[in-house]
């Protein structure tokens, strides 16, 4: 069992405290399996020290004439290899649509980064028994018109909203029935099995028991991800041979 380990380090950390994380994290042996999304302006830190490295988010636009955003062309010049599209915070904050997120994984596809899409319900999604629906409807519009060959390259994160920041996380079984929901989708559609993560509360405390869940390849973390020990703890839970 070596589980993929993806740090979305969000806004947390100043840059003082990513010297001591990147520290930290040299003394790790294994860190095959870790990629980690710092904010974009310590990016080149990480990969200095030869950490896979992406970005939270990416333009749609190429580089040029937009104030505030960040090309996929400029996070390729520095050695980025992925950025994360779709992430509900960027959605709800940023008014980003579902055919923003499809542009967005064309265009990493296109200069072969890596797109790690997230996917999720809300509390209120969730209330209305409406999970597959949501996550369906977000599968089909960000996947719309890609290849076998493109999906093949994408990584799927399911985070479910309301679980983000709040230490509540769905049953086994919820997240189980969901990770095999979008397996099954992605193998009728593209007759491939991808690679499906689970986001949300992923701490050192609740990563035993993810880890029994049958079909998780992986985990989005977010606050665990910027706090040195907790991150180590998950990687170390997550690298154990069988
Ligand atoms: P938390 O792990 O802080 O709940 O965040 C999850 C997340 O949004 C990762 O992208």
């Amino acid at each position: 069992m070596k589980k993929l380990i993806v740090g979305n380090q969000k806004s947390y950390l100043k840059s003082n405290e990513v010297n001591d994380f990147i520290a930290g994290l040299r003394m790790v042996k294994d860190l095959s399996h870790v990629l980690i999304c710092p904010s974009s302006i310590y990016m080149e830190r990480y990969i200095k020290h030869n950490f896979i490295t992406g970005c939270q988010d990416v333009s749609k636009y190429p580089s040029g004439a937009d104030t505030g955003e960040l090309s996929i062309e400029q996070i390729k010049s520095i050695g980025a290899s992925f950025s994360l599209v779709g992430h509900s915070e960027q959605r709800s904050r940023k008014n980003e649509t579902i055919e923003d997120t499809n542009i967005k994984i064309r265009q990493l596809l296109e200069e072969e980064l890596v797109p790690i899409l997230c996917v999720g319900e809300s509390k209120a999604e969730r209330d209305a028994n409406k999970t597959e629906e949501v996550v369906l409807n977000e599968l089909q519009g960000a996947l719309d018109d890609l290849s076998t060959k493109d999906v093949e390259k994408i990584i799927i994160a399911y985070e479910p909203i309301w679980s983000i920041g709040t230490g509540i996380i769905p049953t086994n079984d919820e997240i189980e029935n969901i990770i095999s929901f979008i397996r099954e989708y992605i193998e009728d559609n593209y007759h491939i099995s991808g690679i499906i993560l689970y986001g949300g509360s992923v701490n050192p405390h609740n990563i035993d028991t993810l880890n029994t869940i049958d079909g998780v390849d992986g985990y989005l973390i977010g606050g665990a991800s910027s706090k040195i020990d907790e991150f180590i703890e998950i990687i170390n839970k997550c690298t154990k041979e069988e």
